[in-house]
């Protein structure tokens, strides 16, 4: 299959990932169908892309007419078999969890057609374990969008040991039909933009932790001295704390080098709930929308 031939994307889990990769699809006019466990993450979902239009509308850079339309292409379900029957392509974006992913990939399997095109949105997951799960591992690679995806140009193509090279044009051509420019790597512990950005998380959160600094002025160093656009430790709660540590982890037991530590304070901060700004606290506070 040619990128240009999908005409229906299913994007697996509609939280934060989910939702965005919806919206990119439809927004290069594709129909999507998202599907989540329960209607209320659904309904979570549709709005976080309802507001985010919403903003781009009022600055003045989309109609409300292409805003419908976009939120109009993109149908919601937590029928997995449906979701997985009429897609071209289908994007997983569920929880960071290997079993989980495994346990869907064969629902999936069952129900999506030969030809069907799967790809997962793992962070730092091995894409050769979860193609085993799958019936048509030539078919499957990892699409990597980065948070915001609506936002950021990056889509990292992941080649697993078993996908074609069809596919993994297919991956490339698919990123720039949806507007992001892809780069290709194989299967590697944190593929490359996670493996170079996570040590300097890592060493962010270890500076706070020895007192080397308050956050405000860690995240500012980064900002100012390198250009970053948000410092890593705001960069952490955008991404979620618990993505952060499970991504340090999974990438740190198969590199095993003593760098890879994850900082006891992303420990702690997890166990308390402060998971960034899905949960209203993380090194900084986010007051409710
Ligand atoms: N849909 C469409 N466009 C949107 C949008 C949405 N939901 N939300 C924002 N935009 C647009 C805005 O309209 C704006 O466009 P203009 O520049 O044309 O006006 C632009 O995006 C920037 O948005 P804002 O002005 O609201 O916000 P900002 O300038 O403060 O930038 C940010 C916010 C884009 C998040 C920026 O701070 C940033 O780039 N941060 C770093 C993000 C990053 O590093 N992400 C990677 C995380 S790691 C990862 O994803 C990998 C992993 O596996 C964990
Ligand atoms: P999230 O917790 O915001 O969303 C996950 C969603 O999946 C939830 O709504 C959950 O209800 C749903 N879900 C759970 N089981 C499901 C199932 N069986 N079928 C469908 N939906 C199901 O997580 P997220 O941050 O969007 O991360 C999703 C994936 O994207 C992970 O693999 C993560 O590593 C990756 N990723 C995350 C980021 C980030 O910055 N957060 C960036 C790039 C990639």
């Amino acid at each position: 299959m040619q990128a240009s031939d999908v005409k229906k994307v299913s994007v697996l889990g509609a939280g934060l990932m989910g939702s965005g990769i919806a919206q990119v699809c439809s927004q290069a006019g594709i129909s999507v169908i998202m599907r989540d466990i329960k209607d209320e993450f659904l309904e979570k979902g549709m709005k976080g892309i309802k507001d985010g239009l919403g903003k781009v509308v009022s600055k003045g850079k989309m109609t409300q007419e292409d805003a419908n339309e976009i939120i109009g292409r993109i149908e919601t379900t937590t029928d997995l078999a449906k979701a997985a029957s009429e897609a071209d392509l289908i994007i997983e974006a569920i929880p960071e969890d290997m079993k989980l992913k495994k346990e869907v990939y064969k629902e999936v399997s069952q129900n999506a057609s030969e030809n069907t095109i799967i790809a997962s949105n793992t962070s730092t997951l091995s894409i050769n374990d979860m193609a085993a799960s799958v019936k048509n591992p030539q078919n499957f690679l990892g699409l990597h969008f980065f948070n915001p995806a609506p936002v950021m140009k990056l889509l990292e193509v992941v080649k697993g040991k078993k996908t074609s090279d069809d596919v993994v044009q297919f991956g490339r051509d698919f990123a720039t039909r949806v507007g992001k420019t892809p780069v290709v790597c194989i299967d590697s512990p944190g593929f490359i933009a996670n493996r170079v950005a996570l040590p300097i998380m890592i060493e962010a959160v270890t500076a706070l932790e020895e007192g080397v600094a308050s956050k405000e002025d860690i995240d500012t160093a980064m900002e100012l001295g390198y250009n970053h656009p948000m410092g890593p430790l705001k960069l952490a709660d955008l991404v979620g704390i618990d993505t952060v540590l499970h991504s340090i982890k999974s990438v740190g037991d198969k590199i095993k080098s003593p760098k890879w530590k994850a900082p006891k304070l992303l420990e702690e901060m997890v166990k308390e709930g402060k998971l960034g700004r899905k949960t209203g606290r993380g090194f900084y506070e986010y007051p409710p929308k």
